[in-house]
């Protein structure tokens, strides 16, 4: 087992944390299992996404999610746990999501954790699964540990289907939320104008495909800026798109799909990375980390990444959607930083950043 030891120092502790932690996340459409050790090294990732399932919906059915997860849980634990050649007696803790989340996804793996904990006597950590989506960017699939790690204070933004935030990391498990999304989340919104454009489900990835070739200047969809405050609004720029698809259906021209996928993308590319830059300039950061499924976004990553001012750090894509990895790798961290959860842990279906 290793010997990792209760954090004393917390920071010092957190530079280099040493703990060999089994994740698990249930928190939407995905069950996933990992082990990962100090933080960083990845020895398992095993996900079983429902998204074949749910595409027949056009969305995720809660009820389907959690019994599906059900089905999923044990034998992605097993795989994890087998793919690292290890058994739970090897391990320093069991961390799982314990929101924010579908309340019924996560109580499958909420309990599936109390449950190992209860048969191996190992602690247990439950995980706010934004914070995972940050630590996703200290993992690795392979090799040595990342010399170029992030470095604080640190500008996050988080974009996913629940969730569009701005957060200042003053350091480990320390954070300040700046703002987020004041109606649909930034996926939320790809989801949607997806399913307006009938593109299919999960949406990011069918807008991201349509747009190839298209043009991002064809229609002028708006940017709610907000008084450049660090809160977002996409349901306008939603709205737009349908009036648009209304209009043109009405003239009974053929939805030109490539440069309306485009030009709603651009748009909400544009909103996320001036408001992350205005945020990093204010606070002051070198470094910036974009978490979460739409972090996959092939444009938004090229965009950020086109600007030399700022060190830009994004998990590689197969961490960016939902993973246990995450999970296990916050999960390291907040072990070594003393944190022990009880059997009676409840899920948090709503758990805010700000309340870390
Ligand atoms: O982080 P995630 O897997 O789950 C949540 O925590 O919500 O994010 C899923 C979201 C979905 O809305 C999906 O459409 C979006 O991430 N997404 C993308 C891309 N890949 C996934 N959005 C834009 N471009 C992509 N390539
Ligand atoms: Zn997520």
């Amino acid at each position: 087992m290793t010997n990792a030891m209760d954090a004393k120092t917390v920071n010092e502790d957190l530079k280099n944390p040493v703990a060999r932690i089994l994740g698990i996340e249930t928190s939407c459409d995905e069950t996933a299992a990992s082990v990962v050790e100090n933080g960083w090294e990845i020895l398992s990732n095993a996900v079983a996404s429902q998204a074949d399932l749910h595409a027949q919906f056009g969305g995720i059915f809660p009820e389907v999610a959690s019994r599906q997860h059900i089905l999923a849980i044990y034998p992605i634990i097993d795989q994890a746990l087998k793919e690292a050649h290890l058994i739970l007696a090897d391990l320093d803790g069991i961390a799982v999501t314990r929101g924010p989340g579908l309340p019924g996804s996560l109580v499958v793996g909420i309990n599936m954790a109390k449950g190992l904990v209860i048969g191996s006597g190992l602690p247990l950590l439950g995980i706010n699964h934004l914070e995972g989506h940050l630590y996703s960017a200290w993992l690795r699939e392979e090799g040595k540990r990342k010399k170029n790690t992030p470095k604080f204070p640190l500008l996050a933004l988080i974009v996913s289907g629940g969730h569009t935030e701005l957060i200042l990391m003053k350091d480990h498990l320390v954070y300040e939320r700046l703002g987020g999304t004041l109606d649909d989340a930034a996926g939320e919104a790809f989801d949607k104008v997806a399913r307006l454009l009938d593109l299919g489900y999960p949406g990011g990835p069918a807008v991201q495909e349509a747009s190839e070739g298209g043009n991002p200047e064809a229609f002028e969809f708006p940017r709610a800026w907000l008084d450049d405050s660090y809160n977002f609004s996409f349901s306008g720029l939603k709205t737009a798109v349908l009036r648009t698809v209304q209009q043109l259906e009405k003239g009974k021209s053929k939805l030109p799909i490539p440069d309306l996928a485009a030009s709603f993308q651009a748009a909400i590319i544009d909103v996320l990375i001036r408001k992350t830059l205005l945020a990093a300039e204010e606070y002051k950061t070198k470094d910036i980390l974009i978490a979460g499924g739409v972090s996959a976004n092939r444009a938004l990553r090229e965009q950020i990444s086109s600007q030399k001012k700022y060190r830009v750090h994004i998990p590689p894509l197969s961490l960016c959607t939902d993973n246990a990895a995450m999970i296990a790798g916050a999960g390291c961290y907040r072990y070594c930083a003393g944190q022990r959860d009880d059997l009676e842990m409840d899920a948090a279906p709503t758990w805010s950043i700000s309340e870390l």
